[in-house]
């Protein structure tokens, strides 16, 4: 089973209106630690997606993906823009040419967005960011592929390793990001970009449930 080119439309799309439903509570976890602009940010990048995507709705998953990156380049800002920026353009790099994914095609795609999050941020596990999320779902989802997985189970252990490291930031003091900025106060509160990341991913494994 594959993931095809409208399976990853339909992705996107969906993200934009998760992003949309949680909105506030994305904006009340970055009040706690942050500035409060994360649901914001997610939002309006997501909204910028959506009126991009028709114009390369035809084209193969590699162009879909680096015009979902270079979208929230230019419209998020902040920390969270050019990190998710990043994460979509790599992943787009692997991508190119492809008219679907596998799921050895998927995991290339997200590690190689994983890691182009890891070189631009240069947060490492338990910096209490977006990475906290990002890399157990990526070795999750790379140890159910060694194992034969279907696609669909491989997406639903990434998706739970994501959720079980953004609950793992709770206790966390933030190394990274404004949340750093607070030092020993950054503790006791879920980081806002890696329940962002689980909510991505969440979405990505529901839409993609019976590839
Ligand atoms: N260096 C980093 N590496 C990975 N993730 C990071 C880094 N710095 C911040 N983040 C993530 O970004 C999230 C905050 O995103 P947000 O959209 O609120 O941007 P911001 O920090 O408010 O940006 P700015 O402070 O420039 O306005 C954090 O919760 C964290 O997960
Ligand atoms: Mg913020």
């Amino acid at each position: 089973m594959t993931i095809s080119r409208q399976d990853v439309l339909d992705w996107i799309k969906n993200v934009a209106g998760v992003l949309a439903e949680n909105k506030d509570y994305l904006t009340q976890l970055d009040s706690a630690i942050g500035d409060a602009d994360h649901g914001a940010n997610m939002t309006r990048g997501f909204q910028a997606v959506l009126t991009k995507l028709p114009a390369v709705s035809d084209k193969d998953i590699g162009t879909i993906f680096k015009t979902v990156g270079m979208t929230l380049v230019s419209t998020v800002g902040g920390a969270s823009g050019p990190l998710y920026g990043t994460f979509f353009m790599q992943a787009g790099a692997v991508s190119a040419g492809k008219q679907d994914l596998s799921a050895a095609d998927w995991g290339a795609a997200l590690e190689a967005a994983v890691n182009g999050v890891v070189m631009r941020g240069r947060a490492v596990l338990g910096d209490k960011t977006m990475v906290d999320a990002l890399t157990p779902a990526l070795e999750a989802f790379k140890d159910a592929v060694v194992q034969n997985a279907t696609i669909g189970l491989a997406l639903t252990r990434s998706v739970q390793a994501a959720e079980e490291g953004m609950k793992a930031t709770i206790p966390l003091v933030a190394r990274k990001g404004r949340a750093s900025y607070l030092g020993e106060r950054s503790a006791g509160h879920q980081d806002p970009g890696a329940t962002s990341t689980f909510l991505i991913l969440k979405c990505a494994a529901e839409t993609w449930a019976n590839s």
